[in-house]
Parts: structure tokens; C-alpha cells; sequence
């Protein structure tokens, strides 16, 4: 139905669901007697996200995953996650062999992350591009809370499959970190009583031409935060274990002086039906 306010419908969904969402809220501020004190708290929380640019961060933290389960509901393949607000477009495409962008004294243990990247019929899928990011093993995201100019692209990086649509890749393991904690977001989690971590995880999003692009995220399975995500995001599909090598043959097979971590993951992405002309 037309609202009393429209003059044209451009755009009858922007319509449908804008109406819904005032509706909504209408309903919402008269069921729970919504007062000024609180509507100008929940102005001053706005106001605040928006100056230091947190928008996105509270918009990922409490609502984005509920956006990711209904985009993805049916789709085949490897279970989706959030994408969070710390991507940076554009990471270095690396060369084989493969490892991460990283600090001299990345601290931390070097994890060997390995895979295949498949089509839902079980076709390898060859030159994927896996485009990885994660936190270090301090909790810190490169270009977020490192200097961009002492690190650039701090573990982040883009690589492919090879022929039979593996790839390997080293990096270090992430840590489980609390989503940042000083502004309102923080502010927000604290007056509710609700921690801000995160469990370890790496990020990824994986695409080859004639597929849906996948992103997701791969989480760690000992990590003490994995049944109380702050934002909600593990599905058990996503959780690896850990496997550590210390035996003295594997660290020489490596080159390594101590010991390392590998894990994997088979990726699975689905097919896109061309459009009929
Ligand atoms: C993240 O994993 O980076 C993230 C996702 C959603 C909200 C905050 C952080
Ligand atoms: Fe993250």
C-alpha cells in the first residue's frame, strides 16, 4: 500500500521495507514505553558510532550475521560467516611459496594453513583465489590497530590453487581478541553485562570465475571462546583442530628452529547458473 508520504515510488522496495522498519520501531518504542532519557541515549550511542567512524563495527557486531543467514539460507557448499568490518580490498597476490606479509619479529607460532578449494559436483577447482586476513597472535588487525605504514597488509594476502585446486599457506596462528572495547560499541557490550571476544579465526573469502564467491571464516577448536562468540558467528561446520610439530625431522623438513602448527580446510563453493539471454 502507498504511504501518506510518498509522492513517487522509485524505488517500491526501498518503500516496502522502510515502512516496515519505522512500523517497527514505532511498535517497538510503544511496547517497551520508550522515554526521552532513553531515546536520547540511543541518539548520543548513534551520534558517538558515527564520529568514530563505528558504525560498521556496531552494525557487524549485533545484526550482520542475521543478514548473512538469510542471504546464504539455501545456499550449497561451505557454510558462510561474517565478513566483520576489518577487510582490506586489494591484499598483495602472492607468489608461491606461499606465506603471509609479516613483521620481522611477527610474534606468535607459524601455522602451515592448507586445503583444497572444490565445485559442489567435486570438481577441483584450479587458480581459486583464496583471499586471506586475520588478526595476529595478539589479537591486533594490520591497518586497524597496527600502523599501516609499519606493516602493510600485516597477514594479509591473496593466493590460488594450484592445479588439483590445493593450496598451502603460511601465516601465524591468530589469537582470539575482543572486538574494540574504547568507544560505544565496547560501551554498549559492558552496560548489557556481555563480554566482547571473539574465538582465534582466520578469515577468508574464495572465488573462481563461474562460482559464488565464498566468505567465511575457519575457527580454532580449543579456543576458550568458541561457544561464546561475541558476535555469534561459529558454525561447526568452520572448526578446525591444530596439529603441532615439534618432532625434530618435521622442523628440518620446514626449515623452522621451533615448533609449528598446520591446519586445514576443503572448501567448497557453488556453482552460478549464467543467465539466459
Ligand atoms: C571480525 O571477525 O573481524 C568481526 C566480525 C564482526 C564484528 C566484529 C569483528
Ligand atoms: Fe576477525
Amino acid at each position: 500500500m502507498k504511504s501518506a508520504h510518498e509522492t513517487k515510488a522509485a524505488n517500491p522496495r526501498l518503500n516496502e521495507v522502510f515502512d516496515d522498519l519505522v512500523a517497527t520501531l514505532k511498535a517497538f518504542i510503544r511496547k517497551h514505553h520508550i522515554q526521552y532519557d532513553e531515546y536520547h541515549r540511543a541518539l548520543a550511542l548513534l551520534t558517538e558510532a558515527g564520529d568514530k567512524q563505528e558504525i560498521p563495527l556496531l552494525m557487524d557486531v549485533f545484526l550482520e550475521m542475521t543478514v548473512n543467514d538469510v542471504t546464504y539460507a539455501d545456499r550449497p557448499g561451505t557454510e558462510t560467516t561474517v565478513e566483520g568490518p576489518f577487510y582490506v580490498a586489494g591484499a598483495p597476490m602472492l607468489k608461491q611459496p606461499f606465506v603471509l606479509p609479516h613483521r620481522a619479529n611477527e610474534p606468535g607460532d607459524v601455522l602451515f594453513f592448507s586445503g583444497t578449494v572444490r565445485s559442489t559436483d567435486g570438481a577441483p577447482l584450479a587458480r581459486a583465489v583464496v583471499d586471506v586476513w586475520q588478526s595476529d597472535a595478539e589479537g591486533q588487525y594490520s591497518h586497524f590497530n597496527i600502523p599501516e605504514a609499519k606493516a602493510p597488509f600485516n597477514l594479509r594476502g591473496r593466493l590460488t590453487t594450484d592445479q588439483s585446486g590445493r593450496f598451502e599457506v603460511q601465516t601465524w596462528v591468530p589469537s582470539s581478541y575482543q572486538i574494540p572495547i574504547a568507544g560505544p560499541t565496547g560501551a554498549l557490550l559492558t552496560a548489557l553485562g556481555r563480554h566482547a571476544w571473539r574465538p582465534a579465526h582466520l578469515h577468508l573469502k574464495v572465488s573462481h570465475d563461474g562460482h559464488a564467491t565464498l566468505t567465511t571464516q575457519v575457527f580454532l577448536q580449543d579456543d576458550p571462546w568458541i561457544d561464546s562468540d561475541v558476535v555469534g558467528a561459529v558454525k561447526g561446520s568452520l572448526v578446525v583442530g591444530l596439529t603441532k610439530h615439534e618432532d625434530p625431522s618435521d622442523l628440518r623438513k620446514r626449515d623452522l628452529k621451533r615448533p609449528y602448527y598446520t591446519a586445514s580446510y576443503d572448501f567448497v563453493l557453488p556453482r552460478v547458473m549464467a543467465k539466459a539471454a
